[in-house]
């Protein structure tokens, strides 16, 4: 009997060591780097959420090949090929433990670099601090700093991995705020140009909104899901929301936006049909815990009942959002592009909105025509940018362009807006619309063949910057009057920059 059983035990154990484990595989060569349980630690998160947006292939080609010029090397010639596709496969799925986040996994990561309280008072360089440029580039994860007078570097520096959502600025534009895809929110100051914290507020977060009157971070998780609340002052950890609705089901945060003239953030939920309104007025009617769900506190801090959700409840899951410049009404759009219009006040919908395709009001434009308030915004899958006129919410206008773009981007100082058509075949050309006559006048292609997009004009209005968004790929500085390029940075992969003076004075013609 005895010696039968571990025949069977030796013969089972030989087996396992024939067929690899993808979680032993993972252990012997990944874990180092990777982290326990694929959180991430020197080298990115490996969980099913970190991964969504690499493209198909691409997790086993960088399996095999590895990443050039960073620590990542291929594994073709270590592993076989059915060990590469079954880490590749596993690495798609989740873990069989959810991984946890917690207040105590914050508190362990934040690295305060500099006290504030001993910051100097004004910049250490000439350049007007208002008119800087803050360009992240994904190619190599940097951040670059512009002077947008001169259009010079005065800065660059290594970021966490796959910063995104777009940084955001105090109040006095001093200091710039970055969310990270692995859940790393960094502090950075734009007089000393040095870094002043950080900290992991989640494993997989979709981006960062700074209250109005500079006390507060809002970071909005999809992994937990969550809502951590920062002060900013050394980045810490004030206060956790789990995102629970009314049913009590989890939900992923899909973006969080500081709603100034009310003094709240709002927040978008991907999987719940609410939105959420966070006060941060003081005078605020206090909203306890209990109330509307139950919220954990943060931990030994006594938190204001001000500083607790407000629910809106929906009739559908609405993630995409834009607000009009009182912050009054919001456009709400779904992935299927219903789209409607929701009072803050009146928690109610007000009106719907005809929209189809799938509209980007992430990136919508507002400006005014014969004293009518219109709104534009890009389509992610149809070559058309939309405008609607927010005093009767109807559209006006369905602008036909080649293909569907990204982004959308204008200035007060010019008459023109443009869009790029980034999502199709003619994704080398910016399309120029004349915001007076509704038509595409210009059609600009700066780098035949490569994404030309995103746009951000200086804060004057007589620049646009624009993205060559390659590795390597170029910054290029046109004058927006005569369309004529001035001038070229190489830069690597710059998806997005942002002038201070125009994200901080809230420009019509930018996103926010
Ligand atoms: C020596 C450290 C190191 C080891 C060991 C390592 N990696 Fe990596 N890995 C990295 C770094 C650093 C990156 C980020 C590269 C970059 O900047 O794009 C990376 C990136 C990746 C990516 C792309 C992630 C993304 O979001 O773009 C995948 C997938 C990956 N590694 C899988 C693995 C697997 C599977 C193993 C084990 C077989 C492994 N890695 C071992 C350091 C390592």
């Amino acid at each position: 009997m005895l010696p039968k059983l571990s025949a069977a035990i030796l013969l089972l154990l030989s087996l396992q060591s024939l067929a690899a484990d993808p979680a032993t595989l993972y252990q012997q060569h990944c874990l180092t780097c990777h982290g326990n349980q694929r959180m991430g630690s020197m080298a990115p998160a490996l969980l099913p959420q970190s991964l969504e947006r690499l493209k198909p292939g691409e997790i086993l080609s960088v399996i095999r090949q590895g990443r050039p010029a960073t620590q990542m090397q291929g594994f073709a010639d270590r592993l076989s090929a059915e060990d590469i596709q079954l880490l590749a496969n596993w690495l798609r799925q989740a873990p069989s433990e959810v991984p946890q986040w917690r207040e105590q996994d914050m508190n362990a990561s934040r690295v305060q670099y500099l006290d504030p309280a001993t910051l100097p008072t004004r910049p250490g360089y000439r350049a007007d601090p208002h008119n800087l440029f803050v360009v992240v580039e994904a190619g190599d994860h940097h951040v670059s700093v512009l002077d947008g007078d001169r259009f010079e570097p005065i800065a660059r520096f290594q970021s966490r991995f796959a910063l995104h959502g777009g940084p955001k600025f105090s109040p006095d534009g001093r200091f710039v705020y970055f969310a990270s895809r692995d859940g790393w929110v960094s502090q950075y100051d734009l007089y000393t140009l040095q870094m002043v914290a950080e900290i992991r507020v989640g494993l997989n977060t979709r981006n960062l909104a700074v209250s109005s009157d500079g006390r507060w971070v809002l970071a909005g998780n999809t992994l937990p899901e969550t809502l951590v609340l920062l002060d900013t002052n050394g980045l810490k950890p004030v206060k956790t929301i789990p995102v629970k609705d009314r049913s009590g089901k989890l939900s992923r945060v899909s973006a969080v936006y500081d709603a100034a003239p009310r003094r709240s953030f709002v927040v978008a939920l991907k999987d719940a049909s609410e939105l959420w309104e966070i006060s941060y007025r003081e005078d605020a009617e206090p909203i306890y815990p209990g109330y509307v769900h139950d919220y954990k506190m943060g931990e030994g801090l006594a938190i204001p009942g001000y500083l607790n959700p407000r629910v809106t409840p929906l009739d559908m899951v609405l993630d995409d959002f834009f607000f009009d410049t009182r912050y009054q009404h919001v456009m709400a759009a779904s992935r299927d592009g219903s789209a409607q219009v929701i009072n803050l006040d009146s928690r109610s919908k007000v009106a719907t909105l005809p929209l189809d395709g799938m509209p980007h009001l992430g990136s919508g434009i507002t400006f005014e025509q014969d004293g009518h308030h219109l709104m534009a915004s890009p389509n992610l899958n149809s070559g058309r940018v939309t405008v609607i006129d927010m005093d009767r919410w109807q559209v006006v206008k369905q602008i036909t362009t080649p293909g569907p773009g990204f982004f959308l981007r204008s200035h007060e100082q010019t008459p023109y807006a443009w869009v790029d058509a980034m999502m199709s075949p003619r994704k080398d050309t910016l399309f120029i619309i004349d915001k007076r006559t509704l038509q595409v006048v210009r059609e600009l292609t700066l780098r035949p063949g490569k994404t030309n997009a995103h746009v951000e004009f200086t804060r004057d209005g007589r620049y646009a910057l624009v993205s060559i968004m390659e590795s390597p790929g170029e910054l290029i500085v046109v004058d927006a009057r005569t369309l004529q390029e001035v001038k070229s940075l190489p830069m690597m992969k710059p998806i997005g920059k942002y002038n201070v003076y125009n994200k901080v004075n809230r420009s019509e013609g930018t996103s926010h």
